[in-house]
Formats: structure tokens, sequence, C-alpha cells
């Protein structure tokens, strides 16, 4: 049976891979720090612990590979996890990067893992998403959403986001055997600004949500006072802020139609699915 390793598994994407994997009748391993649950068995899987790695991934056939953010030195490691996951026998690798890697300096380490996992003699595919939609039911600005006020130092700036079942859908046709490889660039169907997102997600959520372009240093503020890092903020509020002033304009790709058959899901389709938890 085909078997796949899927780090990250607890993850905002991971979990779609997991679910969508076991759907087609793989064996999947959920590997990560722990066992939060799921189809298949948990395997553990620690980038500070470079004993779990090979273990993690021998026996499969394919897998599915994050770069756990915001770690401390995760980057760094992963090129070491992906060509400890190819030496253990994985023939087929899917990485999931960033949109930004493809204007990213040549030592940025989202071009260093990518580079490591396409120097390898394995069948790979680099997963190349924009923002993603999720990021405002499951991410860091879920309690903006929560409290009904996206505060983004984003002004009218647009951005193609993304839903993270799509990109879970593009990796896992890109885990079968035959699947996709290369770079592969993944956003929604159309750029929206955050007037549009706060509008579906108060529709969906049947309560008022509405979007307030501030500065960056307030924005930076409110994401310290729930417990993110001030670099994360600044990291963040650096991104928005080049979308604010249009100095990036992330382009619509077509790759989830070309590899999937349909369209990817509007931010309006996004926030129906998740409207029970919008309005828990
Ligand atoms: N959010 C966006 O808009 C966006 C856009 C483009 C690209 N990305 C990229 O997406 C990636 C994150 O993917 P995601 O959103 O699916 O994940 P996520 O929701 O951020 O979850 C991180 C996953 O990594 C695992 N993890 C964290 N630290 C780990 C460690 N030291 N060793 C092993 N596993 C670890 C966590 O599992 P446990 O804690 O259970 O171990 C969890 O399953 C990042 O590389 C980011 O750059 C994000």
């Amino acid at each position: 049976m085909h078997t796949v390793t899927v780090a990250g598994a607890s993850g905002k994407t991971g979990r779609h891979v997991v679910e969508q994997a076991a759907e087609r009748g793989w064996e999947v391993r959920r590997a990560g720090r722990r066992d939060t649950g799921g189809p298949g068995r948990w395997v553990p899987l620690d980038w500070d612990d470079p004993t779990s790695w090979a273990p993690a991934f021998a026996g499969s056939d394919a897998a599915y590979v994050l770069i756990p953010f915001n770690h401390p030195g995760a980057a760094e490691a992963t090129p070491a996890v992906l060509k400890a996951a190819g030496a253990a026998g994985v023939g087929r690798i899917v990485l999931l990067s960033s949109w930004d890697a493809a204007h990213a300096a040549d030592d940025d380490p989202l071009r260093v893992a990518e580079r490591a996992l396409l120097d390898q003699h394995v069948h790979a595919a680099v997963l190349r998403p924009t923002w993603f939609m999720d990021n405002f039911t499951h991410g860091s600005f879920a309690a903006m959403t929560a409290e009904g006020e996206l505060r983004l130092p984003c002004g009218d700036g647009r951005i193609p986001l993304v839903d993270t079942r799509d990109i879970a859908a593009v990796g896992v046709a890109c885990l079968a055997p035959d699947g996709p490889t290369g770079l592969l660039p993944i956003t929604g169907p159309a750029a929206v600004d955050h007037h549009e997102v706060a509008a579906a997600l108060a529709a969906a959520a049947g309560r008022a949500i509405r979007y307030t372009s501030v500065e960056p240093e307030e924005f930076i503020a409110l994401l310290e006072a729930r417990g993110f890092s001030r670099a994360y903020g600044q990291f963040l509020a650096d991104a928005l802020g080049e979308v604010a002033t249009g100095r990036l304009v992330v382009p619509v790709e077509r790759t989830v139609d070309e590899v999937l058959g349909r369209a990817p899901h509007s931010i309006t389709e996004f926030a129906a699915h998740y409207s029970a938890l919008l309005r828990s």
C-alpha cells in the first residue's frame, strides 16, 4: 500500500493532507512532536531531535514536509531533515515552502531548503502558497476574528488568499505515484482586500466583523500582547506593509485549476465551511 509520512500533521495544512491521504486509502503516518489523533498512526518527529528524523520517514513511499515556522533553528535544520527522508528511502517528497521564496535571496532559508530537496534524486515538488485564509480561523489572526475586528497594517492592499484545503489537495496530488513535480505556486481564485475578508467572515459568523487598517507598531504590539514574539510581529508587519504599499503584488495562479481540475475555494466558500467555528 502507498505509505506517506506527513510532517506537521497537527497543523493547518498537515491535518488536511492527513485526511485527504487517508481518503485515498493510503497508509498515513502522522509525524510530529505529539499525537494529536487522526487517521493512520503517529510517529515521533522533532526538528530539534535528529535521532527522530530517519525513523519518521523509513518505510514510507512519499512524504509531506513543512518548515516549522517561528521555531528557532527549524528553517536551518530543514535541509538535513529532507536529506534524512531521502536517505531513509522516501522516493517522493513534497515540501511546503512559500510564495515569498520566488523573490527571496539565494541564502534565504526557504531557498536553501528548496534547493536541498530539488538537488536530491527523488521525485520532488515544492509548494509555494501565498497567505492562508486559515490565518483568520486557526492561525495568528484568529483572536482578531473572534473579537470582531481585524486590525492589520495592510491598507487596501489585496492578496489572493488561499484555503489550506486547496494547498493540501495539491500536495496530496503530488504525493501520489506519478504526481506532479517541480515548483508549484498556489493562490486562491481572486485577490481580495481585508474589507472583503471581514465581510465574508461576518456573513458566515452571523455577527459583526470589520477590518481596520492600523499602523505597523500598533499591530506588532497587539500580537505581542497575545504572546507572539516581537520579531514575528515585525515579520508579518513588513510583509503586510509590502502589500499595503503595492510593492508586492501576488498574481492569481492557476495551479489548483490545473492540478485538481477545479477552481480553488473563494473566501466566501472558506468562511461558509467554518461557519460553526466562527459562530462558536
Ligand atoms: N500562514 C501563512 O499564511 C503561510 C503562507 C505561506 C507559507 N506558510 C508556511 O507554512 C508553514 C507552516 O505550515 P502550517 O501552517 O501547515 O503549520 P502550522 O499550522 O504552523 O503548524 C506547525 C506544525 O509543525 C509542527 N511542529 C512545530 N514545531 C515542530 C518541531 N520542532 N518539530 C516537529 N514538528 C514541529 C507542529 O506540530 P506539533 O506542535 O504537534 O509538533 C504543527 O503540526 C511555514 O513554513 C510557513 O512559512 C504559511
